[in-house]
């Protein structure tokens, strides 16, 4: 193995604050396991999805990125999770692009009581990316740098 293959995973959460997040702790507060590589970022909306903010942390050294928002149909703002999916396909496109595996992103939906389904996807995208390995794009032991413009709308 070289330096880039040694490298902890990094792997960023986008999670939606009135599901995948509500999800995310209940899984704690079941005590649920699951693996500690994806690092959650709260969003209001998964509809705050900017495909640059996401190329970003993939260029910022995310070996994976998972978005996770409310089931369809229960978005708080109407539309935001269909819309995230969209922009999902159209990043795995870009992906593709730039010789990564568009499997490095992943949408679910859940609903704030689905502790058990965030902890299920958070082990199953870990392992995917395990599988695919540390991403070429990151630099040797990078941080991955989340977002700090998504925040709360004023
Ligand atoms: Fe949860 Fe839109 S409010 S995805």
């Amino acid at each position: 193995m070289n330096a880039v293959q040694d490298r902890p995973l990094h792997i960023v959460a986008y999670c939606c604050h009135y599901c995948a997040y509500a999800a995310a702790d209940l899984a704690g507060v079941l005590r649920l396991r699951y693996p500690a590589e994806p690092r959650i970022v709260e969003l209001p909306c998964t509809g705050r999805i900017d495909p640059l903010e996401v190329l970003h942390a993939f260029e910022h050294g995310a070996d994976g990125v998972m978005i996770a928002g409310c089931l369809e149909g229960d978005c708080h703002f109407r539309a935001g999770n269909l819309n995230a999916r969209r922009r999902v396909r159209r990043i795995q496109t870009l992906l593709s692009r730039v010789g990564l595996e568009p499997e490095r992103i992943e949408m679910v939906n859940m609903s704030s009581a689905m502790g058990r389904q965030f902890a299920e996807a958070a082990t199953r995208i870990t392992e995917r990316i395990r599988a695919l390995g540390p991403s070429p794009l990151g630099p040797d032991g990078a941080e991955v740098i989340t977002p700090s413009r998504m925040s709360l709308p004023s």
